[in-house]
């Protein structure tokens, strides 16, 4: 342990608590992080006494400012790129309609029994006589070394202390791939709807950091298993499940969004790009029917989907601005390359794709790549190699055409002028018609040759150059 204190702030710290006869300790995130050689900047201090005192102290010995909040009765100050945060040792009881906690002091034991998981309640002491040991009385290291979340008190009443705890022990056991204890998923499942008297913002908070994870899946599974997801997010716990008509099923969209989530997240760690992995088919549920002759249908569920966003962001408390607006544009093309990659690939429908996808056609892919999960062999060998047909192509029409941000090579204004017209139809017909051939190949994306074609196209509509 020693050895992990050497950053000097913490010989300050253990003067000031010999000095001050006061018991000092490291607790929680920082010291489980460090058996877990993942390096963490967030310093808790756990204090017998006043937190808010000792931390002045502290304060004054390293010539750095003090926030106060009276309110919590903690203290942080910022030493170097360390955020230290000061508490008195608690033993809190709770109400059982609030998250706000009674504070009473108490002892290092009563502090730690109150922490919501064995692996978070390990404390290094500051003190002379044992400077440095480690105090685990709930056996913390061995869960740390058994990949085990486990709370220290019964779970029934470390949940209801603190309902979010449910979402954080999903959390944790998805950041670090560990297993959730039997009787922790028990009384998550008791008692999940507690989950109701925690803000939206904070259960998205950690709904987003197990979205970060490097596999996902797995605490999706927990929140759908316990029962959590149908609460707080029941659109995606509705793609769960498959139907049967005439024999004929189709696959469970729940395990088919969380297979593209995870794919997803091998090629990218951009959070918006993993939501739209997420929402990719989650209207698939609304649009579902069984036809006759046919099979299982999801017509226009891409369109439906990206109707769905905007309200699902703002259930979540997600942002409502251009990172919305961005998986909102990939749910709606989600369908695009890979109906392009089991067709005919044309240079005008990769134009089409260009043109419509702009600067989001590089996510785009990455999500339509990721979207085959066809256990089909022969299948995923032919939509990957169409898929880097479409590739190839979006390259070479790109270099041709540039239409990633396309701006028409003829305004409007260009319009009236050359034929002197007011803003009416056939500006719009002419505008139109210069943007297909576009499309379509006919012509480049170049002012000269959008010139041409359009004195060509405007004789047909028996319009004459006015010369100048
Ligand atoms: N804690 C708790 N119950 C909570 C939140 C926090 O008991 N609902 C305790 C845990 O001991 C935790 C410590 O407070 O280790 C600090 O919490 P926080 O900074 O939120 O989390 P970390 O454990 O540091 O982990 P991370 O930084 O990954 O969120």
């Amino acid at each position: 342990m020693l050895q992990h204190l050497q950053n000097p702030v913490f010989k300050v710290l253990a003067t000031i608590a010999n000095q001050t006869q006061t018991e000092a300790y490291v607790i929680g995130g920082f010291v489980r992080d460090l058996f877990l050689n993942r390096p963490s900047k967030d310093i808790d201090i756990v204090i017998l006494g006043n937190g808010i005192e000792f931390a002045e102290q502290a304060g004054r010995q390293l010539k750095t400012k003090v926030a106060v909040f009276k309110n919590f009765g903690t203290a942080m100050l910022k030493y170097n790129d360390l955020e230290i945060e000061f508490v008195g040792a608690r033993k809190e009881s709770y109400r059982s309609d609030s998250r706000k906690p009674i504070v009473e002091n108490g002892t290092l034991e009563d502090d730690q029994l109150r922490r919501d998981f064995t692996i978070n309640a390990l404390a290094i002491s500051l003190n002379k006589d044992n400077y440095g040991s480690l105090i685990d009385p709930f056996n913390g290291l061995a869960d740390l070394e058994r990949k085990l979340i486990r709370t220290p008190l019964d779970p029934a009443i470390t949940f209801s202390d603190d309902p979010l705890r449910m979402m954080r022990a999903i959390r944790f056991a998805t950041q670090l791939n560990f297993d959730i204890d039997e009787a922790a998923l028990a009384a998550i499942k008791n008692q999940k709807e507690r989950i109701s008297i925690v803000s939206k913002e904070r259960i998205t908070d950690e709904l987003n950091k197990i979205i970060l994870a490097k596999t996902p899946s797995i605490g999706f599974n927990h929140l759908f298993d316990t029962g959590l997801l149908q609460l707080i997010f029941p659109q995606m716990a509705a793609l769960y499940g498959v139907e049967i008509i005439n024999g004929k099923g189709h696959k469970d969209n729940f395990y088919h969004t969380l297979q593209v989530l995870d794919n997803i997240c091998e090629t990218t760690d951009d959070l918006w790009l993993r939501w739209a992995a997420i929402l990719h088919d989650i209207a698939k549920p609304p649009t579902k029917r069984f036809e006759e002759g046919h099979g299982w249908t999801f017509h226009g569920h891409e369109d439906k989907g990206a109707r769905m966003v905007p309200q699902i962001f703002a259930q979540l408390k997600l942002p409502l601005n251009e990172k919305m607006k961005f998986v909102q544009k990939l749910v709606q093309l989600h369908l695009r390359p890979i109906v392009l990659a089991q067709e005919k690939v044309t240079d005008s429908a990769v134009r089409r794709l260009l043109f419509e996808a702009g600067e989001e056609i590089e996510s785009l892919m990455l999500l339509c790549n990721a979207d085959i999960t066809t256990k089909n062999e022969y299948k995923v060998k032919k939509y990957r190699n169409n898929f880097e047909l479409v590739k190839q192509k979006l390259k070479d029409v790109e270099e041709r055409d540039q239409l990633r941000n396309w701006q028409p090579p003829i305004s409007g204004n260009d319009i009236m002028e050359t034929f002197g017209l007011s803003a009416g139809r056939e500006v719009g017909i002419l505008k139109n018609a210069i943007r297909e051939a576009i499309l379509e190949g006919e012509i480049i994306n170049s002012y000269d040759e959008a010139f041409h074609f359009m004195l060509k196209k405007a004789k047909e509509l028996g319009l004459n150059q006015v010369i100048k």
